[in-house]
């Protein structure tokens, strides 16, 4: 098989775990209203059990980042995508509703997990030139996940009584698949270097770069992590040059989510029907602003390595913050509801093609293969831990300030983005991971 063939198939393959990411995502929206009828949930306590999910990543991930170094970046892989099948086991047949937020929680943790090893893992096996592109089809993989979720959602809707644990047990195939399919992967060349095993890093690197240069990618590998510097550890990255990156990383995940992708996303349907789309649209609705984030991933994915990370992130941001700005002053005025709808998807289309995968591009590519794991671990911690601050309080942000006084907030939030990254993001596109440092 060609290399390129091979370094995209293995990507795939690492990419089901934003699979499982996007998933859950999609198919909880569709759960909730019969799991709410079910059980007999107010308002608060489904609320409760949307971001439960959240929790659980923010602890996950807190721990992968050692857990990676450790026992590398395939077995993570592996944990996640078995703690995924467990958790929608035990939803779906959970009795009860303390024993379905204990398996929510546990999915939690495998949904982190899986936010970390699977960009780290591309990152680490993908050649330089590819490497925006191979670390997308991780978004790609969310988003289509998402799709997906709001797809079997709407076939499962008529199965009866027990529709919500079907809409939750769909999401066993793709933790099976990953499963089954890990054992096709190799390694990653750069995890087996740092814990000595040269000889097998040298194999998986001749499969994936080619014979010729395989020995000096190995040699550059190996220089990098022997430097002279502080323990792997997060006391050592701190105290290492490379401490200023992790600031850097830690606002790329935080940007990512308070410019407003989530909630603007779900509250879309909201939004829509407030300015008279029926509710018999709403699926068409779901689905159009989930396919718009499909197709404008892949958009990302062609410019990616071509024009770079930064004129991504500048554009989107840019455009995200005027499709804002004017959804804030058409809201409640009489203006069209297309005009409000374009609004909406045009935010929807520049974050895919922007925030959405680039801020994964950079977290698994900005540390130094010794911090890696660390870095992208505490970077993508504070990614769910703000997701998880951005569920909760905005209905009070959105009861606080109005309508347009939350789209005039998150338009500023965006402004302030496009100079975080005018500012603070050197290109890495076409750089070798070592060459990054
Ligand atoms: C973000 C998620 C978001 C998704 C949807 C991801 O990159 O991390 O918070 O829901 O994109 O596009």
């Amino acid at each position: 098989m060609k290399q390129s063939n091979y370094v995209l198939l293995i990507s795939m393959v690492a990419a089901c775990g934003g699979l499982l990411f996007g998933f859950d995502t999609g198919v909880i929206s569709g759960v909730l209203p019969f799991l709410k009828a079910h059980f007999a949930l107010n308002d608060l306590m489904s609320g409760w059990i949307v971001s439960i999910l959240t929790i659980g990543c923010v602890i996950g991930v807190m721990f992968s980042g050692n857990l990676a170094d450790k026992y590398g970046r395939k077995n993570m892989l592996y944990m996640a995508s078995f703690l995924f099948l467990v958790s929608v086991i035990g939803e779906a047949t959970a009795q009860n509703i303390i024993i379905f937020q204990c398996f929510r929680f546990l999915g939690g943790l495998a949904v982190g997990t899986a936010s970390v090893a699977s960009p780290m893992y591309i990152s680490e096996i993908a050649p330089a030139d590819k490497r925006g592109k191979m670390v997308s089809i991780n978004q790609l993989a969310i988003v289509t996940g998402i799709l997906l979720g709001f797809f079997t959602n709407y076939f499962l809707a008529k199965t009866g009584d027990n529709n919500w644990r079907w809409m939750l047990v769909v999401m066993a195939i793709p933790s099976l698949a990953l499963l089954i399919l890990l054992f096709f992967v190799p390694r990653s060349p750069r995890w087996l270097a740092s814990v000595g095993r040269s000889e097998k890093a040298m194999q998986v690197l001749q499969k994936i770069v080619g014979k010729d240069q395989a020995s000096q990618e190995l040699a550059e590998i190996q220089q990098s992590l022997s430097k002279k510097e502080e323990k792997s550890t997060l006391k050592g990255l701190l105290k290492s040059k490379s401490k200023s990156v992790l600031f850097i990383g830690i606002l790329l995940a935080v940007f990512q989510q308070i410019t407003g992708i989530n909630a603007i996303m779900y509250y879309a349907p909201i939004i829509f029907e407030s300015i008279g789309f029926s509710t018999d649209s709403a699926l068409f609705q779901t689905i159009l602003i989930g396919s718009i984030n499909v197709l404008f991933t892949v958009v990302a994915m062609l410019f990616i390595d071509k024009k770079g990370r930064k004129p991504l992130l500048l554009t989107g941001s840019g455009i995200m913050a005027i499709s804002l700005g004017i959804l804030a002053f058409t809201i409640n005025s009489s203006a069209g509801q297309y005009l409000i709808l374009t609004c909406i998807l045009v935010y929807i289309a520049a974050f895919a093609v922007s925030l959405g995968p680039v801020t994964w591009v950079l977290i698994a590519e900005i540390f130094p293969n010794k911090y890696r794991a660390i870095g992208m671990s505490v970077s993508t911690m504070f990614l769910w831990l703000f997701a998880f601050l951005i569920a909760l309080f905005f209905p009070s942000i959105l009861s606080g300030l109005g309508a347009t006084g939350t789209f005039i907030l998150f338009m500023l939030i965006c402004i302030v983005a496009f100079f975080f990254y005018l500012f603070a993001i050197k290109e890495t596109k076409n750089t070798k991971l070592e060459d990054v440092e």
